[in-house]
């Protein structure tokens, strides 16, 4: 059955006028500063990253969320993650949320593959014993096991995405958020993750990606929410999502 953004489902995401700002310094040097702070100039102004963004997101639901360079997507998730908090208004989720957001992000340099399993996992809420049961189809879907036992700091971006994919998708969670990141992975891999993601789409889990690849997103999700310097300027099917961004 064709899922569509308008049908009546529990929310799993709901965002209400979202604010976030970020300063933006205009000051390099100790004598600039000074001098800045005698003419009575601010040191800072205030870049609104997201300027009062609303939606909410159901269950079951896979959204593509769309826009330029600097147009707050990667701030937007990393609000429904929980890393950052808005300055106004509430970002709620419900479930459990598990987000692939920066390269990397959620890996301990110093510890192994192995041991960076059992910590993210920990962190997604799998008990020991949970972590343990599918450890091994961690490690297989990540096609690493030669490298498990090596320091993650000598691992390249490809194999952070690789174990961090895999641990996300082999806990039990609600809402999965990407962020580009299946991008640096090789082309056979990038094949696995899409199909897994697809399997995750079937089972009614909630999906919110950002990608460059449009055809692939539209393809995927059947609602988009465009942004535009931090504003909603489309919120509705994805092909039509993809033409107001291609619009520009
Ligand atoms: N920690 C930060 N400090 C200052 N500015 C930031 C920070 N994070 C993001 N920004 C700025 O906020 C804007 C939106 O960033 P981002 O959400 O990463 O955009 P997108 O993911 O759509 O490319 C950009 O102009 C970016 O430079
Ligand atoms: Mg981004």
């Amino acid at each position: 059955m064709p899922r569509t953004s308008d049908r009546d489902t529990l929310p799993r995401i709901l965002a209400d006028d979202v604010h976030k700002d970020f300063k933006l310094r205009h000051t390099h040097s100790i004598k600039e500063t000074a001098l800045a702070a005698v003419r009575r100039k601010p040191l800072t102004t205030d870049f609104h990253a997201l300027d009062g963004v609303s939606f909410t997101i159901g269950e079951g639901e896979a959204v593509a969320l769309l826009g330029l360079n600097g147009s707050g997507k990667s701030t937007m998730l990393k609000m429904i993650s929980g890393v950052l908090t808005a300055d106004r208004g509430k970002v709620l989720t419900r479930g459990r949320v598990a987000g692939l957001i920066e390269v990397g992000a959620g890996f301990h340099p110093d510890l192994s593959g192995r041991e960076n399993i059992y910590l993210n996992a920990a962190i997604l809420g799998m008990s020991r014993k949970e972590s343990a049961d599918r450890f091994d189809d961690i490690v297989a879907f990540s096609e690493i096991e030669q490298f498990i036992d090596t320091e993650v700091k000598h691992y390249s971006s490809g194999m952070f995405l690789r174990l961090a994919f895999s641990v996300a998708i082999h806990t039990e969670v609600d809402i999965l958020l990407i962020d580009e990141i299946l991008s640096v992975g090789d082309e056979p891999f990038q094949k696995k993750c899409l199909a897994r993601i697809r399997e995750l789409h079937a089972q009614n889990k909630t999906l919110v990606v950002v990608s460059h690849d449009l055809d692939m997103v539209s393809n995927l999700c059947e609602r988009a929410i465009v942004l535009r310097q931090g504003k909603i300027v489309f919120d509705g099917p994805s092909a039509d999502g993809v033409e107001v961004l291609r619009r520009g």
